[in-house]
């Protein structure tokens, strides 16, 4: 169960974000398939997570969260991006996403690559037209940058090759952290590095916050690869077992699940610990709670 201060917390973030979102996503119009597509596959009730773990890092730092918002829709953006490219029928072929039908279920394959790469790309005129009136251009810039070397070939695009590549396979274990760290924990890690930016944080406190951020972002797909076994489609909103149909290289395939559930807690504690040891439990107890919800979330 979660703390009524943390759900009070979650609840008003994701409020707040798709507000904001929303307004962005009302100055889309035409062509109707992709503005109607980027508002379907994003307006969808996903969790929010990468936008509340800037937002989260912000508060920590004692910015003025308005400063990361833009940041935070378009890395929305990009991680919808990829959910709707890694549910076409040359990924992972899923039918549903986040209780409904995946995005080239309800608008067609073509549409689908189309409305992922005008997410992708939409997302970098936010970061930088958008960020002027908010950001100095060197921080946009450091932004732009490191959105773009996490969400391509050195990062989520890295990771999704090689998960698609290790179908059918026995990898060792070396491939799949390289698989997890990098289609998942990149997009993680961005929204904290992001935050890190704005916030001018200093070295010391910036490698500790990542150092979190890998923690937890391995984490969460270790997480999601145990969902796919033990889940609800009612509860994920995604087909149970899709792993297993692909004959997927992921924790418990490889692991198994009892050592999968230990790597997570192990994870999961040592990046509470780091939080508590650096930032205290006062001022560090929203990026604790997040930990524990990553470890226990049931979606
Ligand atoms: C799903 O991400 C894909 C992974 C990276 C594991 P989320 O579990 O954050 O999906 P939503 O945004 O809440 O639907
Ligand atoms: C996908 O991992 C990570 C992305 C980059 C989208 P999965 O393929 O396990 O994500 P789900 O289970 O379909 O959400
Ligand atoms: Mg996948
Ligand atoms: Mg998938
Ligand atoms: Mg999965």
């Amino acid at each position: 169960m979660l703390s009524k201060n943390f759900k009070a917390y979650l609840d008003s973030k994701t409020l707040f974000f798709e507000e904001e979102l929303k307004k962005e996503l009302n100055e889309l119009s035409y062509p109707d398939v992709i503005s109607e597509g980027m508002k379907y596959s994003i307006l969808n009730g996903g969790k929010r997570l990468r936008p509340i773990l800037l937002f989260a890092t912000l508060d920590l730092l004692g910015i003025d969260l308005n400063k990361g918002v833009k940041s935070a829709i378009a890395l929305e953006m990009i991680h919808s991006y990829s959910l709707v490219h890694d549910d076409l029928p040359a990924l992972d072929n899923d039918d549903y996403r986040r209780g409904q039908l995946t995005t080239h279920k309800k608008f067609g394959e073509a549409e689908a690559i189309l409305i992922g790469d005008a997410l992708l790309t939409h997302a970098f005129y936010l970061l930088s037209e958008k960020n002027l009136t908010i950001l100095d251009s060197d921080k946009i810039v450091k932004i732009i940058s490191k959105t773009a070397l996490y969400s391509g070939i050195n990062g989520m695009i890295g990771g999704q090759t090689i998960d698609i590549e290790s179908e059918n396979k026995k990898i060792d274990l070396e491939t799949l952290k390289y698989i997890h760290s990098h289609k998942t924990g990149k997009l993680l890690k961005l929204p904290i590095e992001i935050a890190c930016i704005i916030a001018e944080a200093n070295e010391e406190t910036t490698n500790i916050l990542i150092e979190f951020s890998e923690l937890i972002g391995l984490a969460f797909q270790v997480k999601d690869d145990i969902l796919d076994i033990e889940g609800t489609f009612e509860e994920i909103g995604k087909p149970v077992g899709s792993d297993s149909i692909l004959n997927k290289s992921t924790y418990p395939s490889i692991l198994g699940m009892d050592e999968s559930k230990k790597i997570l807690n192990h994870n999961i504690q040592r990046a509470k610990k780091l939080i508590l040891d650096n930032f205290g439990e006062e001022r560090g107890n929203i990026l604790i709670a997040l930990a524990d919800y990553i470890e226990n979330r049931k979606k």
